[in-house]
């Protein structure tokens, strides 16, 4: 089954062509990052439009280049030859919520009159459960004449695998959300916990905004944290310099499984104030020095608290797999951590993370959700059907 999908619930527009849950013919992503730079994080209205500007055109190159990998186009095809490609296409997937409303809108618009134009059902996604499938893609593989397929790496065996998965354990860590969730088969969650403020990606956002550090906070945090920065002659930073606060360990906190990191975020804050930055211009070179050091200190404890709680939740839930997802599943020290904390030659369970061109926001996770999804109730999902943006849709 081919799943044409679209991402725009933030400030990526994406649109992809998925087959069966997994094969990613294409995957392309505009991504606003540049435009909100300027502004240090993402002004609703201003993403929104730039939804409105990307759309068509996000379509009509994934149908390219969906059409070229399945072997019908090859390149500047014309527009009869499109429409083999779509003629392919089974269904269309859209990220209903949660969102900013109006980027939902733009996605959710789009894929609606793509569906009762080309006459398809269409499968409104949870933006999160699509993250939680961002493990399962490759587009690592080729297609055989008779339908099979070599792949040279291939996140599961869809036939063993459907199987021997469950339970699978996963902690999903983006922007907007900060969650353990187990997954006892598709469609079937348990939520063990969740952030009670910041989610780790905002933190990280914020953190990195008042170290003077650029938009998207994570990846930025990241790279001065491990490559050091002109001030103090490009060492890495040393992640126990500081030692900073660790929430929710302790007390009536200590067996349950939620986060917070207000707390961090005030002491980094504090602990920045205190060595004369967080001013937003001309930051003293005696101030950046320390800038490795501080990001380093900061990445290695929010890992490390990700991880004590996730730790906990395995030894209770004896899950067969452990994932990580969402937009700080991209970042190294995590996953580094993470095989120290579970490793993978002495048994115990698996560990699997996305690719990282899957890790941040894009169309492919939808198209693997919504083949399970799909499969598992086709009569629900119409041609004429509204997708209608959800803010607040819950999908467990
Ligand atoms: O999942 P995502 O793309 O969007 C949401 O659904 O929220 O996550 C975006 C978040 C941002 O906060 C960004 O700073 C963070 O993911 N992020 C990272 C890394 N790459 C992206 N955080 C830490 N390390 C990274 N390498
Ligand atoms: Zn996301």
């Amino acid at each position: 089954m081919i799943i044409l999908s679209i991402e725009s619930t933030c400030d990526e527009t994406s649109v992809a062509i998925v087959e069966d849950g997994m094969i990613v013919y294409c995957n392309v992503i505009y991504s606003q990052i540049a435009e909100h730079n300027k502004t240090g994080g993402v002004v609703p209205e201003v993403a929104a439009r730039r939804h409105v500007e990307a759309i068509v055109p996000v379509v009509n190159e994934a149908l390219r280049q969906g059409g070229v990998k399945m072997g019908i186009l090859e390149g500047h095809d014309t527009i009869q030859k499109l429409e083999a490609v779509i003629d392919k296409i089974d269904a269309i997937a859209v990220a209903q919520g949660p969102g900013l409303l109006g980027c939902l809108m733009v996605g959710n618009n789009a894929a609606t009159a793509l569906s009762l134009i080309w006459n398809k059902p269409i499968i409104p996604i949870h933006h999160i459960e699509g993250h939680l499938y961002a493990s399962w893609l490759t587009d690592n593989c080729e297609k055989h004449d008779d339908g099979t397929f070599v792949h040279e790496i291939l996140p599961y065996d869809i036939e063993r695998d459907q199987k021997n998965k469950f339970p699978i354990l996963i902690l999903t860590v983006s922007g907007g959300h900060n969650q353990l969730i187990t997954m006892r088969n598709h469609g079937e969650y348990e939520l063990l916990g969740e952030t009670l403020d910041d989610a780790a990606g905002e933190a990280f956002d914020k953190v990195a905004r008042m170290l003077g550090l650029g938009y998207p906070g994570g990846p930025e945090i990241q790279k001065t944290a491990s490559k050091g920065n002109k001030a103090n002659g490009f060492a890495p930073g040393d992640p126990n310099k500081y030692k900073l606060p660790r929430a929710m360990m302790y007390n009536e906190h200590a067996s349950d499984f939620n986060f917070s990191f207000s707390g961090l975020k005030t002491a980094m804050r504090t602990l920045i104030l205190e060595n004369g930055g967080g001013k937003h211009d001309n930051i003293g070179i005696e101030f950046e020095k320390l800038v490795p050091d501080m990001a380093a200190s900061f990445e290695h404890t929010i890992c490390d608290t990700l991880l004590i709680k996730l730790k906990k939740a395995a030894e209770l839930t004896n899950p067969k797999e452990i994932h990580i997802a969402g937009g700080v599943s991209a970042n190294l020290r995590l996953r580094g951590m993470l095989e120290a904390t579970f490793p993978q030659n002495i048994g115990g369970p698996r560990i699997l993370y996305p690719s990282l061109k899957f890790c941040t926001d894009n169309a492919a996770m939808l198209g693997a959700v919504a083949y399970f999804r799909y499969m598992a109730n086709p009569e629900q999902y119409k041609a004429w059907q509204n997708s209608i943006p959800d803010t607040q849709l819950k999908f467990y």
